[in-house]
């Protein structure tokens, strides 16, 4: 039968790791919201693993909620332009929010989500990532939490798909070529 880890090139980062690093970010939000509830936004679907992670992580009291968004346009660049496909369910006004993304690429989507969302009043609004790549930084918005800065290769695993699969790896890893070529 085909198993998943025989489309990969390089593990970059196992479970073990991603778990240490999901360990320290969660302590140290944990610290930064002393006393203040947070309230975990995942963006669907990449971010299901990281939200899941984090929030066990965490000793604090947290909750958590969901958006899907699209980015218009073709291919595999993004437009820029993103569309709501699942809103929230809870209102943000006087929450502390932090949005969580499994990876930021060109930081199209979450320059999108931050304005959308700060427009609805939250007490205090942040991002927190698991991965992010070398593009990101060109991002006009801050990312509070970061747990591993990445070189620009095609990676899945731990919630990152190619094309809907792999997102069920634990590791991190490198997708070998003769997969997409
Ligand atoms: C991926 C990833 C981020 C976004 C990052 O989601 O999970 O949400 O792209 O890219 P950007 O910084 O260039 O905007 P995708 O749109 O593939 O949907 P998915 O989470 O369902 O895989
Ligand atoms: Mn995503
Ligand atoms: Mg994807």
């Amino acid at each position: 039968a085909a198993d998943v880890r025989d489309d990969l090139s390089e593990v970059l980062y196992t479970s073990d790791q991603i778990a240490e690093r999901i360990a320290e970010v969660a302590a140290q939000i944990d610290e930064d919201y002393a006393g203040r509830e947070v309230l975990l936004v995942g963006v669907l679907n990449g971010a299901v693993m990281v939200v899941a992670d984090l929030q066990r992580a965490m000793k604090n009291h947290v909750q958590m909620d969901w958006m899907a968004v699209s980015s218009y346009g073709s291919g595999t660049q993004s437009s820029g332009v993103v569309r709501i496909l699942k809103d929230l369910s809870s209102d943000l006004d006087g929450r502390h929010v932090i949005v969580v993304e499994d990876i930021i690429d060109t930081g199209l989507t979450l320059s999108y989500l931050m304005s959308n969302l700060a427009s609805r009043n939250p007490a205090s609004l942040e991002i927190m990532t698991m991965f992010r790549k070398p593009e990101a930084s060109r991002m006009e918005v801050d990312v509070k939490y970061v747990g591993y800065d990445i070189p620009n290769k095609f990676v899945v695993g731990f919630g990152l798909d190619y094309d809907g699969r792999y997102r069920n790896l634990r590791d991190l890893a490198i997708l070998s070529p003769h997969v997409y070529s």
